[in-house]
């Protein structure tokens, strides 16, 4: 599975443009501002159906316009399948509501079968937050695996997060009113706590993944430090959540830390506070080499690599372990200076330039 080709009309910097990739490894060179980064977050976005970028998705939409597409064209097994975003900000549906249409070889679609038509894993600078910055982004992590693998995850999680916002509006109420209709309730608990517990399980089921797998760049153990959703735990914190006007428990609140070992094998350091910025990448970097193992075992196919500035990243001993493995799926880097590719690897890349008239 590969993707041959991407077309965009108002992305970013991108009035109008095409590329098109062969099946092995690409590298796309070009100045700081070129828009490297903006064409593998386009990738990711026809991958994945958002952004990897913090923010709202709508401001991918090139300044001063109200509509952005995004076309790819993904081949797998000799068949080609056509997938294209439309990002629009609402301005000229005259209700300013950003939305986005997702659609399959022309046919329209909803999100959760978008997704799954083309995987990919992202190792980008930005990626460092995932360690240091708020659980938020450790959940998106979770869930940006989980969703390109598991239609079921997807749907629990759309499921989930409509439920919750629910939830959330009869908790307002509450406080409102200072009356609690328990019938109204019953209802979204139950299908949170369905919901919740599949995407727990799952969560789970990845991070023993990860704890189980070798890791040859850098060795850690991750502690899944999930919020349990059951009748009990929602009972528990009655009181406190109408206060709160938002629901306390459930995955939503769920976070993981990275500890990683010392020389008697004791995993007592959190690498948020103990590890350089240099292991700190080197976790993230491990973290999506075992990504893109777990999509393999869990699909039986490689997802497309993206790999955002690695020569300036990472050192050369790193830089040599990523590239012995860009031959095993596409592989997609950027880079500013053309001398920085590797001479191992300039014989066999194709190579996009940018920033040039
Ligand atoms: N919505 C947008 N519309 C137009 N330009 C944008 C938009 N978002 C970002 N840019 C521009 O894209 C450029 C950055 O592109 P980027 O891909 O990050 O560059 P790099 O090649 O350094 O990775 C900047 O000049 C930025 O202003
Ligand atoms: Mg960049």
């Amino acid at each position: 599975m590969f993707l041959s080709s991407i077309s965009l009309q108002n992305f970013r910097s991108y009035k109008k443009s095409e590329f098109k990739f062969g099946k092995n490894c690409t590298v796309i060179v070009g100045p700081n501002t070129s828009g490297k980064t903006n064409l593998l977050e386009a990738i990711y976005f026809i991958s994945t159906g958002s952004s990897f970028r913090a923010g709202k998705d709508f401001e991918a939409i090139i300044f001063n316009d109200d509509i952005a597409r995004i076309k790819g064209e993904i081949i797998s097994n000799n068949e080609k399948t056509g997938l294209e975003i439309v990002i629009t900000n609402g301005r000229l549906e005259g209700n300013d509501k950003p939305s986005k249409k997702y659609l399959v070889n022309g046919v329209p679609k909803r999100k959760i079968d978008f997704m799954g038509n083309f995987q990919t894993v992202m190792f980008s600078p930005e990626d460092l937050d995932i360690i240091v910055d708020s659980p938020f982004l450790r959940r998106n992590f979770l869930n940006s695996v989980l969703e390109q693998v598991d239609r079921d995850y997807r749907i629990a999680l759309t499921s989930y997060e409509k439920g919750l916002r629910q939830r959330n509006a009869l908790l307002e109420q509450v406080k409102i009113t200072g009356r609690r209709n328990e019938k109204q309730f019953e209802y979204w608990d139950e299908l949170l706590i369905k919901n919740g517990e599949a995407i727990t399980k799952k969560r789970g089921e990845f991070v023993e993944f990860l704890n189980n797998s070798d890791k040859e760049i850098f060795d850690f153990l991750i502690t899944y430090d999930k919020s349990i959703i059951s009748k009990d735990r929602l009972l528990q914190y009655k009181e406190a959540e109408v206060g709160a006007t938002v629901t306390l428990v459930g995955p939503h609140r769920d976070d993981f830390s990275v500890f990683m070992f010392n020389n008697s094998r004791q995993t007592t350091h959190n690498v948020k506070f103990f590890a350089s910025r240099g292991q700190q990448r080197l976790v993230i970097l491990q973290l999506k080499l075992l990504q893109l193992s777990f999509i393999e075992k869990k699909l039986n196919l490689r997802p497309a690599f993206l790999l955002d500035d690695i020569f300036s990243e990472l050192d050369e001993k790193h830089i040599e372990l990523v590239l012995e493995i860009v031959d095993k799926q596409q592989t997609v880097i950027t880079t500013t200076h053309k001398e920085f590719i590797p001479k191992q690897l300039i014989k066999k890349i194709d190579i996009i330039t940018l920033g040039k008239e």
